[in-house]
């Protein structure tokens, strides 16, 4: 009797410490085997008298019914573990932390998007320049005070003689119109670089858009056409668009592109400095100096030209009071968008 006892507590104890489905099977067989212990007293039976035989084959069939649920009770937490391991669609899933988009790609999205709906291609140029198509070419030659003066003259040279950090996407015309046939009508999203003393609304790295389309005939009112439809669509609401005269070498007449203020209608705000209007971009009518220097004749073609900030219309949209925000990598802003 005690030896049943004790084969029955290791047993147990046996169980307990299985930690696999291979050391269920090598228990099933040292306790319930051909030749396993609770089989051993199973054959000693024929040897007891009837009475004994009786309660001990009870005992021993008792056992061997519990051994064998105990085993299969265990068999069972394996498999649920494994199937667990494998693939538990009851689990909520980890979270995956996804990114966005920039706030300036955003904008140069919907800007290409709006443009591309008015049949402009989309068109690029490299960062790194050669003074000829960022200057030369657009009537600045070197002794010109554009160069040097104006916010167009405040350029990162590199070290290689001749070659610099573009300042404007302006550069981009050139390098079109050398290689294609007008009419067309393109614009030029991209990077440019200013040696500037940063503020609230001037950075030194910043997006501009350029615009330019050639045909046989075109005009200043073509021009206004287009952006005021390209700023109502940008907005979401009606715009004025008001042009300046101003300079640019590469440009006559030249304009400075104001648009009423979409924050407060014209009321007066700090955005608008309380006027009611906001500067973007310049723009103009291609000089025909630019056309001699694709070597395109002035007299067969016509051109209009412009270049906004990108980045300023992105602080517009957003109403983004600080330039600098766009380049800080500063999370807390751009979770914002
Ligand atoms: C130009 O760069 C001319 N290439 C624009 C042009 C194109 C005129 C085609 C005529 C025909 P400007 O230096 O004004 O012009 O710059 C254009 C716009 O870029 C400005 O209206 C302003 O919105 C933006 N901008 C200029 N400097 C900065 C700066 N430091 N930081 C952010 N935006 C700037």
């Amino acid at each position: 009797m005690e030896k049943i006892e004790e084969i029955k507590k290791n047993f147990l104890s046996e169980i307990k410490k299985a930690k696999s489905l291979k050391e269920l099977d090598l228990i099933f067989n040292e306790y319930l085997g051909k030749g396993g212990k609770i089989s051993v007293f199973f054959k000693k039976l024929k040897d007891l008298p009837i009475e004994k035989r009786k309660i001990l084959g009870k005992k021993l069939n008792f056992l061997k019914e519990f051994f064998e649920k105990e085993i299969e009770k265990k068999k069972k937490i394996f498999f649920q573990k494994k199937e667990k391991e494998i693939f538990d669609i009851t689990l909520p899933p980890k979270k995956i932390e996804r990114g966005h988009l920039h706030p300036l790609t955003q904008t140069k999205r919907k800007v290409e998007e709006i443009f591309t709906s008015f049949g402009f291609e989309v068109v690029e140029g490299p960062e790194i320049e050669d003074e000829w198509h960022n200057f030369d070419a657009l009537n600045m030659p070197p002794w010109h005070p554009a160069r040097d003066v104006l916010s167009l003259g405040k350029t990162f040279y590199l070290k290689e003689k001749g070659y610099l950090l573009r300042s404007h996407t302006s550069a981009v015309q050139i390098r079109y119109l050398e290689t294609h046939n007008p009419p067309f009508k393109i614009i030029v999203p991209g990077r440019v670089f200013r040696a500037e003393s940063t503020d609230a609304s001037h950075e030194i790295d910043f997006w501009q858009l350029e615009g330019l389309m050639v045909q046989k005939e075109t005009s200043l009112a073509n021009f206004k056409a287009v952006i005021e439809e390209f700023f109502k669509r940008f907005f979401e609401k009606q715009i004025k668009v008001r042009l300046r005269p101003s300079y640019f070498p590469f440009v006559e007449p030249g304009v400075e592109v104001d648009i009423s203020c979409p924050i407060c209608q014209m009321k007066g705000c700090s955005v608008c400095k309380q006027s009611g209007f906001i500067e973007v971009a310049g723009a103009g009518m291609v000089h025909p100096f630019v056309f001699k220097a694709v070597k395109l004749n002035p007299r067969e073609w016509q051109g209009f030209a412009f270049g906004f900030g990108l980045t300023r219309l992105a602080m517009i949209k957003y109403k983004i009071s600080d330039i600098r925000y766009f380049n800080s990598g500063d999370l807390r802003f751009l979770k914002q968008f």
